[in-house]
């Protein structure tokens, strides 16, 4: 029986019980994040964890643990779900209380983590990549916050799979911002292209990485958002997320992109992303 926690206390999942006056329930009102697990331990934990506290700052809502208290009640919960290749879930919301607008006082937050078994990505999307349709992100002003309040994301995501696609690219005022669940890139010329960190996006942990992996092999990577104009015209679209990795998009609203296969800074990519994965899972 899979194990969650809650407030606390490990327990099997079908006996975790929250209030229905949890402002989770009620109003949307938590954040979360999604950590993805190789072989029993946890991938840029602390990248996870500090925005974690960034989202929490964010809507003003105080931390229930500590770094050290995270990563040893993490390190439990894995283990009782029998290590492995896990995606794991955290949720802290307000707390329980009167519905009310309105913050309520002296209330303790709601933690809660659940960790299931990570669905390796389908060698299918890396071999010829995936379908992505843009829409318009009508999503809130506060992208960079971690809100469970995901009901715009989840009726893109809807729209998408309706459409044949696997995700929706979002465009704001002209600009590519991010995908629906995951972070965009755009290589135009040999220059990889990504959105700047500010509200309207996400920033993403995978995200950090590719950065950070583009830097040492020095491909020219630039922080800057592109028009929809750039994208549809771009050589390779990619994707990415802490349970998707990178996948390269190859089919964006009905038309190829580029040559309709993976790009070759794709592959070099994703090369450099499963040696570090390997690297990190070995020592971290
Ligand atoms: N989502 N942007 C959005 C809107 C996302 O929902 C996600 C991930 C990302 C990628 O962030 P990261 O690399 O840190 O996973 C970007 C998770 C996986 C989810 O909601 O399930």
């Amino acid at each position: 029986m899979q194990e969650v926690y809650l407030n606390g206390d490990f327990l099997p999942a079908d006996q975790a019980k929250v209030s229905v006056f949890d402002r989770g329930f009620l109003l949307g009102d938590g954040v979360y994040e999604v950590i993805p697990v190789y072989n029993g331990r946890s991938f840029q934990l602390l990248g996870h964890l500090e925005r974690l506290q960034a989202s929490l700052d964010g809507v003003r809502m105080k931390n229930p643990l500590t770094v050290t208290e995270w990563q040893a009640m993490i390190e439990q919960l894995v283990k009782r779900n029998g290590g492995g290749n896990q995606s794991l879930y955290v949720q802290v919301t307000r707390g329980v209380a009167q519905r009310d607008h309105v913050f309520p006082q002296g209330v303790t937050p709601t933690a809660f983590a659940m960790s299931n078994p990570l669905i390796p990505v389908a060698d299918e999307h890396k071999k010829h990549g995936i379908v992505a349709i843009t829409l318009p992100d009508i999503r809130w002003q506060n992208c960079n916050i971690k809100a469970i309040t995901l009901l715009p994301n989840s009726l893109l995501k809807q729209q998408a799979l309706e459409a044949g696609a696997q995700e929706a690219l979002l465009i704001r005022d002209g600009y590519l911002t991010e995908g629906a669940a995951s972070n965009a890139y755009v290589v135009i010329d040999g220059t990889i292209y990504t959105s700047p960190k500010d509200e309207k996006v996400l920033p993403g942990i995978t995200r950090e990485v590719i950065i950070a992996l583009a830097a040492k092999a020095e491909i020219p990577l630039l922080e800057q958002a592109v028009t929809l104009n750039q994208l549809k015209q771009a050589d390779e679209v990619w994707m990415s997320s802490s349970i998707k990795e990178v996948l390269p998009i190859t089919l964006l609203d009905g038309v190829k992109v580029g040559s309709g296969i993976p790009g070759p800074l794709w592959q070099q990519i994703e090369a450099l992303y499963q040696h570090y994965k390997k690297d990190v899972a070995a020592w971290h």
